[in-house]
């Protein structure tokens, strides 16, 4: 299993521990000021520096709100059981009670299963993970879920929807989308801040976090990206400067016919969250996975 990709900028490698410290904990909190007021959060702890590094800003900072831990445990052989352990042990750490969604126990299948019918599973899987925060949130009462999506991570999506002319997609990955009936709304504050800044962050504050990375999804294409981003962009400023002039296209794209034609969404036939479709995607591809085990017991 491949090792967290350690990148240092020169920046970077200059400056302390407690500037690190210091900056990661001023660009999260500047982003989570401007949120709508909200009380009880949801935040995804998938055993990583990243999530656990989130956890432990919003438990030092906003000490007052009702945080609601998950993870959710995919069944990735020789993976889900130890990023289970650590998110388990990053709860404690922060005193709170981990809420743990286990796919082969609730839905009857795993990630593993899955990419049986679907070899392309990194997208499909996201799109799971994100309909099962959202329906736990939902159910939970919660007001907003964070993710520790970080300015790596937005500028590979962005910049992959750009190259693949996919302008809804890009578009739509935001650092903060509001509530919209029974999608609950979603926050990324660590969108200015970068993964190896991260990664200090989370070595100084001595926080336990799992160092392998998900073994089965992860895609030559996308760690291609990840490298020439880190070719062009020699400094953690040049690469929050190329997110932004990306979020400029996005928002000019926003604003044309494609934009405005935003897809209506409508409560989905099978299990009532807003799709864009009759059935959500989530609800189809559950029934195509479980007939699929079926066929071949
Ligand atoms: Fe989803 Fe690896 S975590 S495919
Ligand atoms: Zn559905």
């Amino acid at each position: 299993m491949e090792k967290a990709r350690q990148i240092f900028t020169p920046k970077i490698l200059a400056s302390t521990g407690m500037d690190v410290k210091k900056i990661v904990e001023k660009r999260v909190m500047e982003e989570i000021r401007k949120y709508p007021p909200f009380k009880r959060v949801l935040i995804a702890l998938s055993g990583g520096k990243d999530s656990a590094s989130l956890l432990h800003i919003i438990k030092n900072f906003l000490p007052d709100k009702d945080i609601v831990p998950v993870h959710l445990n995919l069944g990735i052989d020789g993976f889900s059981e130890k990023s289970e352990e650590f998110a388990r042990m990053q709860a404690e750490e922060s005193g709170l009670e981990l809420t743990v969604f286990n796919l082969k126990k609730e839905l009857g299948f795993t990630i593993m299963d899955a990419k049986k019918l679907y070899p392309k599973i990194c997208s499909v899987c996201g799109g799971i993970k994100r309909y099962l925060l959202n329906k736990i949130a939902y159910e939970s009462g919660v007001d907003i879920i964070l993710t520790a999506h970080h300015l790596d991570d937005f500028l590979v999506r962005m910049l992959k929807s750009t190259l693949n002319a996919k302008v809804e997609e890009l578009i739509r990955f935001k650092p903060y989308l509001p509530r919209n009936g029974n999608l609950i709304a979603k926050g990324r504050p660590f969108w200015k801040v970068s993964e190896s800044l991260i990664l200090r962050y989370a070595s100084f504050e001595s926080l336990s976090f799992i160092t392998e990375r998900c073994p089965i999804g992860m895609k030559k294409n996308i760690e291609r990206l990840r490298r020439a981003i880190d070719i062009l962009a020699t400094n953690e400023n040049q690469k929050n400067i190329y997110l932004l002039s990306l979020m400029k296209i996005a928002e000019k794209l926003e604003k044309t016919e494609v934009g405005m034609g935003k897809t209506q969404l409508r409560p989905c036939s099978s299990c009532g969250f807003l799709s864009s479709n009759v059935i959500c995607s989530f609800c189809i591809r559950v029934k195509k996975i479980r007939s699929f085990i079926e066929e071949r017991k």
